[in-house]
């Protein structure tokens, strides 16, 4: 098990083995799950003590050495949450310590504190967060997270939450919402440009924005029109970790196969219309969203060409994505050897960008709640439509 001895850098900043990284912060002793019982280590959350995952006595050799719950080490060593180098627990190297506005979702110990698990006040970061923490053990499997009733969401929707579920919904509901975009148009000229808007960037990996639908109103919803809900889904399919295993973050296919006959989540579709005016509807419910995404971002650019007469140029590898092009030779202009960011918002482009962002940042879109996000996306195409006027009943899409 050479993995266990990998090197990671805990919340304490210290580089020590991973076996310990596990007894010291995980907390397990305490947890309230079934799981508590399995455990061994006494350290709680971030204390940080145990040093190294050591036997009492000598001698001996690392593979001799009992390592309980190694197999929910090891899938939890390979997944995203343990990543240390990926680009959401790097951000911040060489820096004094994570911001307290970001610490909450990239690290273990940053959720901690947020939600009070460390003796802080909860609801705030008081910080500081050292540099280089992943979603650790004591992040899901911490006893306090019990006590944990309620999320509150960019909407400000206040949503109750139980057991381990709490966690995966703080961190992956994103960090903006339809109304911080409603806020900055407010009173504004529709299709008027405005150099005071900027990109609003819903964040990433943003599934239970999804999953909660209309009720979580992460979209920019359009007033008088009706947005589905929560996607239950069917029994027992009713949680997060219903499909995805907690440790490897894998959806665990196989269980779907009790009600879905498709070979992969991507081609399965229940929906007996299509909604993408293909009129296909052998291929899954995933082709219907991503068409429909497609089609969407071809009409901002032709908004942004056509009706307010500043091309944007979307890029996905660059902050904030949305790039000028005043001369429409599609290039992005550079000023100072630097991408020039968009800066001819309208609100009727801001709201749409918005919405086909936060549907895109979600890959699992089609199985967290694909009726939201078809509608966030129809209702974004008709609002574009207008301006264009484009006849929405010509392109055959479904709502
Ligand atoms: C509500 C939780 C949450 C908060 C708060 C949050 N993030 Fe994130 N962030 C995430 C999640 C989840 C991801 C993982 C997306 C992925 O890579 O799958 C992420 C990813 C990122 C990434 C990687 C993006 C990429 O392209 O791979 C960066 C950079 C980032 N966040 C910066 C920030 C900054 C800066 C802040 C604070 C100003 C912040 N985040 C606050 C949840 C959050
Ligand atoms: C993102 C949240 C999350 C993280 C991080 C996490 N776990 Fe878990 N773990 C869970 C959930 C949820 C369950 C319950 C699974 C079930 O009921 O099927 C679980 C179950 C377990 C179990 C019971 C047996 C099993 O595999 O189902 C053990 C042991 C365990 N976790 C240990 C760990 C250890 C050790 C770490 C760190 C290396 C860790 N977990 C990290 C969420 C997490
Ligand atoms: C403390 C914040 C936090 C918690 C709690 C959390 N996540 Fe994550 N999750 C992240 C971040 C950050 C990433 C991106 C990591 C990366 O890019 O390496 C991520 C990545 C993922 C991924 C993407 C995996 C991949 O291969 O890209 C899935 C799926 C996921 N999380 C599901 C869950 C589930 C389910 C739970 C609850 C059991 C959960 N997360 C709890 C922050 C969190
Ligand atoms: C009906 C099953 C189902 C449920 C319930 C579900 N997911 Fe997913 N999720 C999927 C599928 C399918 C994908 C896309 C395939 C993949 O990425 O593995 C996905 C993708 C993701 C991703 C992106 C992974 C990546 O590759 O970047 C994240 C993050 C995620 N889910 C988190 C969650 C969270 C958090 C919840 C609870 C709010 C949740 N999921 C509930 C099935 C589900
Ligand atoms: C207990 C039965 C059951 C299981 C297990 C199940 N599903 Fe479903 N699934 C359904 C039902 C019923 C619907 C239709 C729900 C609705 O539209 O309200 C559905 C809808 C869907 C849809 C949307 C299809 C469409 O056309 O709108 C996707 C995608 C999906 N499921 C993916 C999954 C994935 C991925 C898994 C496994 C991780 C899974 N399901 C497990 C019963 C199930």
């Amino acid at each position: 098990m050479p993995n266990f001895f990998h090197s990671i850098r805990l919340g304490s900043g210290l580089a020590i083995g991973l076996a310990a990284a596990f007894f010291a912060s995980a907390g397990l002793a305490q947890s309230s799950d079934a799981t508590g019982a399995e455990a061994t280590a006494e350290a709680g959350a971030g204390d940080g003590a145990i040093p190294f995952a050591l036997p009492q006595s000598g001698p001996f050799t690392p593979a001799e050495i009992d390592i309980g719950n190694n197999k929910a080490i090891s899938d939890w060593f390979r997944s995203a949450h343990a990543n240390a180098a990926s680009e959401a627990f790097s951000h911040w190297d060489g820096e004094d310590e994570v911001r307290a506005a970001c610490a909450t979702c990239h690290s273990g110990e940053g959720f901690r504190d947020f939600h009070g698990l460390d003796g802080t006040p909860a609801g705030v970061v008081d910080g500081p967060i050292n540099v280089g923490g992943v979603v650790d053990c004591g992040t899901c499997h911490n006893a306090g997270l019990a006590q944990v009733s309620e999320i509150t969401l960019p909407s400000g929707v206040v949503h109750p939450v139980q057991g381990v579920e709490a966690s995966c919904l703080t961190c992956h509901q994103g960090r903006a919402a339809g109304i911080d975009v409603e806020q900055a148009t407010a009173n504004m000229a529709l299709d008027e440009p405005s150099a005071e808007l900027g990109f609003i960037n819903p964040h990433y990996a943003t599934a239970a924005a999804t999953w909660l639908g209309g009720y979580g109103a992460a979209g920019y919803q359009y007033e008088g029109h009706d947005y589905t809900g929560r996607f239950f889904h069917a029994r027992p399919v009713a949680s997060c970790n219903s499909c995805h295993e907690p440790h490897t973050l894998e959806v665990e296919f196989e269980a779907c196969r009790t009600c879905h006959e498709e070979d992969s989540p991507e081609a399965i579709r229940v929906a007996r219309q299509s909604y993408d005016g293909s009129g296909d509807t052998s291929v899954g419910i995933h082709s219907d969203i991503e068409a429909n995404a497609e089609m969407l971002m071809d009409m901002i650019r032709a908004y942004t060409d056509e009706v307010v007469g500043a091309p944007v140029i979307y890029d996905a590898a660059r902050y904030p994505y949305f790039f000028a092009d005043a001369n429409g030779d599609g290039a992005i202009d550079m000023g100072d050897g630097r991408p020039v960011p968009y800066s001819s918002w309208t609100p009727r482009s801001l709201r749409t960008a918005f919405n086909w962002k936060l549907v895109t940042a979600d890959p699992g879109n089609y199985a967290h709640n694909p009726e939201y996000s078809l509608e966030l996306l129809y209702d974004s195409i008709a609002d574009l439509s207008e301006a264009l006027g484009i006849d929405m009943e010509g392109l055959g899409l479904l709502r």
